[in-house]
């Protein structure tokens, strides 16, 4: 299992794809959500958590040549490859992109400096909301948008037709959460934890998809699922014989002409800096 303090799902070669194909098949919900929230050219935007830089490329050609984007990642590994493609040449006009080392809870960054934040499931793995959305707050002008996408109930995504294992999964992957502070329903305690640290709510929305087995999306739970439960299950949270099961009950439902996989419900937010800090 990763250490406690690091990202609970590895910084090895097999993440970033994973969080590659995630954002392939997540980049039309970004983008759309971003332009709803006012982000436009020539403005600066942070990508807080941006992993190895996928959203923050794309946030880079929104905002064009004359923006800038900030991009800050605590995973050195990560970093490491950002920086390694920013270094080749890519033909398409896009912002300047400052990546920093560092924790969200101590970004570093100007004042009022920002026109724009965007988060993706990141405060899923932030265990006190406040600590980082209170320097966010500072950080953005009066007025300007946070973006986020989260878990509102990582519990509730489902497949069928068959679920002999989805009870059991659905358990394990929730204690192997809480051994990490991570939270699956962080959507739930995002409004407070905003208007608390001094955003005003803009927009609630939530987002869930169905895939098919022959969708593009049916990937999505496979490679997530394949890569972290033997983690969860090296960690003791599940016993050894639930991988085999779920293969088999997965490639079960992938022949079975009724066979789904729901998302996990998820909440678009945009919140906006208010003139005033937060209570207290
Ligand atoms: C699930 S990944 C999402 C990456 C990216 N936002 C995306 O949408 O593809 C979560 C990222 O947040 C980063 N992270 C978690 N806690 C952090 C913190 N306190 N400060 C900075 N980055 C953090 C992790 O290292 C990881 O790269």
């Amino acid at each position: 299992m990763p250490s406690p303090h690091g990202y609970i799902y590895g910084v090895q070669d097999a993440e970033i794809e994973r969080l590659a194909m995630q954002h392939r098949l997540w980049a039309d919900d970004c983008l759309r959500h971003c332009k709803r929230a006012g982000f436009r050219p020539a403005q600066t935007l942070l990508d807080l958590g941006c992993g190895p830089g996928f959203a923050a490329w794309d946030l880079a050609e929104l905002v064009g040549p004359k923006g800038q984007i900030i991009a800050i990642e605590r995973e050195a590994k990560y970093a490491d490859f950002f920086r390694q493609e920013l270094s080749l040449q890519h033909r398409r006009p896009r912002a300047p992109i400052d990546l920093r080392i560092t924790s969200a809870q101590t970004p570093g960054l100007d004042a009022s400096s920002l026109d724009g934040a965007y988060a993706r499931w990141f405060f899923t793995f932030i265990p006190d909301l406040g600590e980082v959305l209170r320097p966010l707050q500072q950080a953005l002008r009066v007025n300007a948008p946070l973006v986020i996408l989260d878990y509102f109930n990582w519990a509730a995504l489902a497949w069928g037709p068959r679920q002999e294992t989805l009870p059991q999964i659905r358990e394990g992957v929730t204690a192997a959460f809480d051994s990490f502070g991570a939270d699956g329903c962080v959507g739930q305690a995002l409004p407070s934890a905003l208007t608390a640290a001094g955003f005003e709510l803009v927009d609630m929305r939530p987002r869930v998809h169905m895939a098919r087995p022959q969708d593009a999306l049916w990937s999505w739970p496979q490679v997530w699922l394949e890569g972290f439960l033997p983690t969860v299950i090296e960690a003791g949270h599940l016993p050894a014989d639930i991988f085999p099961r779920w293969k088999q009950e997965w490639a079960h439902n992938a022949q079975d002409p009724a066979g789904y996989f729901m998302s996990p419900p998820q909440v678009e937010l945009i919140a906006r800096r208010k003139r005033t800090g937060g209570q207290g």
